[in-house]
């Protein structure tokens, strides 16, 4: 059985087809990837997942249950994390606040919080910051932060809206490497992200999307070399000595 399952699922604002009938389903211990040019709908899509936006139509189905329409703080008791795309910690506290944060979803125990803030902080490489507050965090480690903060709240699923842009290449590969133990350790991960050769080399699957409607989905070898998506997204020089960041 699928975890996760999004059936026909409609976002409209106003006029404005948003995500237009998507259906994909994610297995359980999947890194399954998302990605779509500028604008075609990929945040929106978390963001009905993640319960900040209800549908206009179609369901959310998650472990057979349907959530659809359930309230972002439910979706997050529901073992479902998520990270923005634009962070915004709390700028004036520390990187182990903004963390312990997250943990407070499963306790109300400070120091219980805590040490699972501090167990995810060493994971993404922050241990060592934990006293520095947020606004002097460069963005490589407010990245990190953010996606701290969201495994903190212990997810079996974790929701990653382009958590290594900006980040250098060796950066993104610490990421990968993260990514990878996390899901060794369980966890599910659903990421959009423009840095195609993360993305390829991490998923398992991938969707396209485009103007809000699903062009294939497929394995990264299927979508690379899939002529709608390269007509799409990749452009023609993805694979033939691009740099294989495809962000505008
Ligand atoms: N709250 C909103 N109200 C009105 N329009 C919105 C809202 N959120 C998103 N949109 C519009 O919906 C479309 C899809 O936006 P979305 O942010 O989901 O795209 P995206 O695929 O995540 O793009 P990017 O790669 O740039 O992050 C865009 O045209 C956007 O302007
Ligand atoms: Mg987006």
């Amino acid at each position: 059985m699928a975890l996760l399952e999004v059936r026909n699922v409609s976002k409209h604002f106003g006029g404005l087809k948003a995500v237009d009938e998507v259906t994909l389903s994610i297995e359980k211990g999947q890194i399954y990837g998302l990605i779509g040019p500028n604008g075609a709908g990929k945040s929106t899509l978390f963001n009905c997942v993640a319960g900040t936006y209800a549908p206009t139509m179609g369901a959310i189905i998650y472990d057979g249950r349907d959530v659809t329409g359930w309230k972002p703080w439910d979706i997050c008791k529901l073992r479902i994390g998520r990270t923005f795309q634009i962070v915004k910690p709390f700028q004036s506290r520390t990187v182990l606040y903004n963390a312990t944060v997250g943990a407070f979803i499963r306790t109300s125990n400070r120091s219980e919080a805590e040490d699972r803030a501090m167990e995810v902080l060493r994971k993404f490489h922050l241990g060592d910051k934990a006293g520095v507050l947020a606004k002097n965090l460069t963005i490589a480690d407010r990245k990190r932060l953010e996606m701290a903060r969201a495994m903190a709240t212990d997810p079996e699923m974790l929701l990653m809206d382009e958590c290594m842009a900006g980040l250098r290449p060796n950066e993104v590969d610490e990421t990968l490497d993260v990514l990878r133990e996390i899901r060794s350790q369980g966890v599910t991960i659903f990421m959009i992200e423009h840095i195609m050769r993360a993305i390829m080399s991490v998923s398992d699957k991938i969707t396209v999307i485009q103007f809000g409607r699903k062009i294939m989905d497929g394995t990264p070898g299927e979508v690379a070399n899939d002529e709608r998506v390269i007509k799409a997204y990749l452009g023609e020089s993805y694979g033939a000595g691009g740099d294989g960041n495809v962000t505008a």
